[in-house]
Formats: C-alpha cells, sequence, structure tokens
C-alpha cells in the first residue's frame, strides 16, 4: 500500500475526477484505482468492497485492512474517503452509496467496476448464482503449479454447461454493473463529462481455452457489450462508459483460475528480465494519464477497448513465455521461472514479507476497528 502511495506521490497531479466510486474497492486493480484517484487528482472516493474486521480472536481479511491503512493515509488531508463494507450487488448497498455521495460528495465524475466474485445474490429474486471457471469447447488439459512444492502437476477441467455459462455472466458479466450506472442515474448522482469504466482481460491465445473462450471470457464479453448499452445512457452527460482489457497480475481473483499461477509466473519472469514489469498502480496510473484523463485515448484498439495489456502481449514476451511453458517441468522448473520472486510477490499481496514491518510484535487486533 505504502510503496502503491509512494509512486503515485512521486508523479505530477493529473487533472481528474474530483469524486470517484470504486466498486471493488479494497484489493487489486480497485484498491490501486482509489489510489490514483486520491494521491494522483485528489479526488475524494468512496469505495465498495466485501471484507470482514475480524475480532479479538481472529484477524480480519487483507481487503479491510487496506482499506483502513488507505483511509489512515488521507486523515490529515483535505482528500474524503468512504468506504461501505457490503455486497454490492444488493440494492441496500447501493442506496447507502447514493446517500453518502449525496450527503457528502454532490456528483459523481468516475465509476470504477472491479469486482471479482464466485457468487452473486439476484437483488430482485434472491436466486444465488455461482461464477464457474472452466472451458466451453472442450476439455482443459493444463500444468497446475503447486506454490509450495515447488512443482508442476498435470491437470484437466471438464467442459462447462449451460447452465453453468449462465451463471458466470450473471456473476462477472455486465448486468451489475448496468445496475449500478442506472441506479444512479436515476438518483441524478452522475456529473456531466461523467465516465465509468469496467477491467476485462484477454490474455495470449494458449489461455483461450481456459478463459477468452471459456466461462469466464463470456461473462468478459457481456461486460464488453455492456459498455455499448451504457454508452448510450450517458450521452445525455457527455460521458463514457469503457472497458480496459488489464494486464496479468497476481490478486486473490487472479491466482484462482486453474492454469494461471504458471502463466502469471513465467510472464513475471519475463518482462521482469526485460524491465517492463507493472502492478496495479502502474496499470490503473496509465488508464488515467495516458487514457480516460488524456486529450486521446493512447492505448485504445479498432473495438474502443483502452489496452493496458499492449506490454504482456508482446511478441517478444509472448514468445519466451510460450517457449518455457512448454517446456517448464517439476525439474527444471527453478531454471526458468523466478518462483522465489512470484512467492515474494504473492506473499506481498496480502501483506507479508514487507520489509518494514516486524512481524513479531504484538498488535491489538481491535485497534484496527
Ligand atoms: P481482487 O480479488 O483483488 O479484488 C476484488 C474486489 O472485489 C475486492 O475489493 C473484493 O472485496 C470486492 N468484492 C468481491 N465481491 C464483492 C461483493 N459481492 N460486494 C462488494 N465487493 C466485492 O480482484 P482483481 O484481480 O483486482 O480484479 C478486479 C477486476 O479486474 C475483475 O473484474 C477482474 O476480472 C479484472 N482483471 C483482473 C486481472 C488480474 O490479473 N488480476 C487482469 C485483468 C482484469
Amino acid at each position: 500500500m505504502e510503496s502503491q502511495i509512494n509512486y503515485i506521490k512521486n508523479k505530477p497531479t493529473l487533472k481528474g475526477p474530483k469524486n470517484v466510486l470504486v466498486i471493488g474497492s479494497s484489493s487489486g486493480y480497485g484498491l490501486a484505482s482509489c489510489i490514483v484517484s486520491a494521491y494522483g487528482c485528489g479526488a475524494n472516493t468512496i469505495g465498495v468492497s466485501y471484507d470482514n474486521p475480524g475480532d479479538v480472536n481472529k484477524v480480519g481479511t487483507v481487503g479491510w485492512y487496506n482499506i483502513k491503512a488507505f483511509q489512515n493515509s488521507l486523515k490529515d488531508s483535505h482528500i474524503k474517503s468512504f468506504n461501505i463494507f457490503g455486497d454490492a450487488f444488493s440494492y441496500e448497498v447501493k442506496k447507502e452509496v447514493a446517500q453518502i455521495v449525496k450527503n457528502n460528495l454532490g456528483k459523481l465524475d468516475l465509476v470504477i467496476y472491479s469486482i471479482a466474485s464466485k457468487k452473486r445474490i439476484d437483488p430482485e429474486t434472491k436466486q444465488v448464482y455461482s461464477s464457474a471457471i472452466k472451458p466451453i469447447n472442450e476439455r482443459f488439459v493444463f500444468k497446475t503449479l503447486d506454490i509450495n512444492l515447488k512443482r508442476l502437476y498435470e491437470s484437466s477441467l471438464d467442459v462447462a454447461n449451460e447452465e453453468e455459462i449462465f451463471q458466470t455472466k450473471k456473476v462477472m458479466g455486465g448486468e451489475d454493473w448496468y445496475l449500478w450506472i442506472k441506479f444512479l442515474d436515476d438518483k441524478k448522482l452522475l456529473n456531466n463529462n461523467f465516465k465509468t469504466v469496467a477491467f476485462s482481460y484477454i490474455g495470449p491465445v494458449f489461455t483461450y481455452p481456459i478463459y477468452r473462450n471459456g466461462t469466464l471470457g463470456e461473462a468478459k464479453k457481456d461486460l464488453e457489450k455492456t459498455a455499448k448499452s451504457l454508452k448510450s445512457m450517458l450521452k445525455k452527460y457527455k460521458g463514457d462508459a469503457l472497458i480496459s482489457i488489464n494486464k496479468a497480475l497476481i490478486t486473490k481473483a487472479s491466482v484462482v483460475i486453474p492454469s494461471m499461477s504458471l502463466y502469471v509466473s513465467t510472464l513475471y519472469t519475463i518482462m521482469k528480465r526485460k524491465g517492463i514489469h507493472e502492478e496495479c498502480i502502474h496499470q490503473v496510473y496509465r488508464l488515467f494519464k495516458d487514457n480516460i484523463y488524456a486529450k486521446n485515448f493512447k492505448n485504445m484498439d479498432e473495438e474502443g477497448r483502452i489496452r493496458l495489456d499492449d506490454l504482456e502481449l508482446k511478441d517478444d514476451v509472448q514468445k519466451e513465455v510460450t517457449d518455457i511453458i512448454y517446456k517448464v517441468d517439476s525439474d527444471n522448473i527453478t531454471k526458468y521461472i523466478d518462483l522465489d520472486g512470484f512467492i515474494n510477490d504473492f506473499l506481498k499481496f496480502y501483506g507479508f514479507n514487507q520489509d518494514n514491518v516486524d512481524y513479531n510484535k504484538e498488535i491489538n487486533l481491535i485497534d484496527w476497528k
């Protein structure tokens, strides 16, 4: 967190939004969006995340501490930061957010949609939908990385059925993003030139069976289609709804995708070696500076999507990554992949292995509430 804040503090201030809502604010791309908004643009933020504070016997979720640390870092500044801990899919949370915006901020200039979730309760029917990470066209056989044992083993996944595809779209598709913007529009909480951005992923061709052409990819295509409907809704504000295709990074959401740990650890190794590795904070900074708050979009593709995966998908990067993935096995893995670096990055994401923290020191969990 501190290093992300320092990275942005050392950049020139951006002429950007004044009031920002981040849905999925406590981790990964959403947390980076809060940091760039507050420290890069001086914007007030309101976040929504699904986190627990823990109690005297049990620590809370990492997102809880991320949000508390983010808010503490701003307490002596004029920048306001709110966070609702609750289910973003529900109408109750939407109403709570609307009330806070109305009472404290006025209108919103930007909404970032950065939810990664396994489940969604439909706010109307109360039906519970679950997302599945499965291929659609044919059985997917892949190498899985066991981080603890530093070994690879072969796994496979059967194809999804129609119901699993449907439910994954319900959770990770565009429906909730649309409901949020419609709700805020109905409540008259959107400013002129309002923008909204949702995050998607494409990845290299050899991951298509499990990602882009799988259940999650179908959901992401639905999200991308939703941007088009939102664009029409936002015309009256001269607003915009955008999709940003981001780079694969270690987050809570990405490590659970089968075969992704091997791909991401190889990608990190190659991109770090080439000096072009980026984390969430670098990606979101580029999103703001070079795209949504620039005169022209620097990274827009012919389909109108912002491509922050440009460095990940460079031919030379993908050639080296693919070569390694095809030849790597349990015996030679540490020769080709910087597993220790990857494990360190993974632990850092969860707040461990930080250089400036004394992990032997007693802490009072209640102080964090
Ligand atoms: P993450 O797991 O780090 O963060 C997800 C956030 O969503 C957390 O703040 C969590 O509390 C919140 N959340 C989950 N369910 C919620 C609920 N019901 N109500 C309120 N908040 C809820 O995820 P990450 O990786 O930052 O992903 C964010 C978006 O970026 C996702 O749409 C993902 O598909 C996309 N993306 C991620 C990439 C990656 O490699 N990590 C690459 C490209 C896109």
